[in-house]
């Protein structure tokens, strides 16, 4: 199947939403992301560096995917992703296009669908090799989709990650972002912060147990 556009579910919010929120933050803080399986089953999109973008983003004028130092909301993608399907949604902002994919094996991944060269549309071409490939048709740039390394074409980063994951009932979550090139601890450290101690110490982030003592001591 080709990549499908479908309008963005609405956001998780209200108690439930926030509940839900936590139980998700839990869930990957106590995923191990040590292994390439765990990282995969988490993982994610990406959004990109871009060239024009570069200019734009250093003076501020545009923002720049996966660039919060906070977590953002965590965002229902869709209500199934089955093997050999795509889906096109905006993570973490209404502007930030991105794709998730579940590949012929299961592994569901999902990426900024912003290309790092130009900020072109990132597609996904399921007929490309085993797993299909990230494809911008602007001027062929083409990403691994297991990975978003550059594999083909003038984009000059990777492309940024966006953290998934799919609950019981099939539901499929974006969670976080990386940055481009950023693995999922450092990305889940920086986002984490002091604001969520516990799964911060659980992932072995830098300065946890300070912060986790400085929560302990406000108890
Ligand atoms: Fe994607 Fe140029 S904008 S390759």
């Amino acid at each position: 199947m080709s990549v499908t556009e479908q309008p963005p579910p609405p956001p998780a919010t209200g108690p439930d939403g926030d509940a839900a929120a936590e139980q998700l933050r839990d869930r990957i803080s106590a995923d191990s992301l040590t292994t390439r399986r765990d990282y995969l089953r988490i993982v994610a999109t990406v959004s990109g560096g871009l060239a024009v973008g570069g200019v734009g983003v250093a003076a501020g004028i545009l923002h720049r995917h996966g660039d919060s130092d906070t977590l953002p909301p965590p965002k229902k993608v869709t209500g199934r992703l089955a093997p050999g399907q795509s889906v096109a949604f905006r993570y973490p902002g209404d502007e930030d296009q991105a794709l998730a994919v579940r590949l012929s094996d299961g592994t569901l991944v999902g990426y900024s669908a912003v290309c790092t060269h130009l900020a072109c549309a990132v597609l996904w071409r399921e007929d490309r090799g085993v797993d299909g490939e990230l494809y911008c048709p602007c001027h062929e740039g083409v990403f691994d989709v297991r990975t978003g390394e550059v594999t083909a074409g003038p984009p000059p980063r990777p492309l940024p990650v966006v953290f998934l994951t799919e609950q019981a009932d099939g539901s499929v979550w974006a969670i976080a972002t990386a940055r481009s090139g950023e693995s999922a601890k450092e990305a889940l450290c920086r986002q984490f912060g002091d604001s969520h101690p516990e799964p911060a110490g659980r992932l072995g982030c830098p300065g946890a147990d300070r912060a986790r003592s400085n929560e302990s001591g406000r108890t």
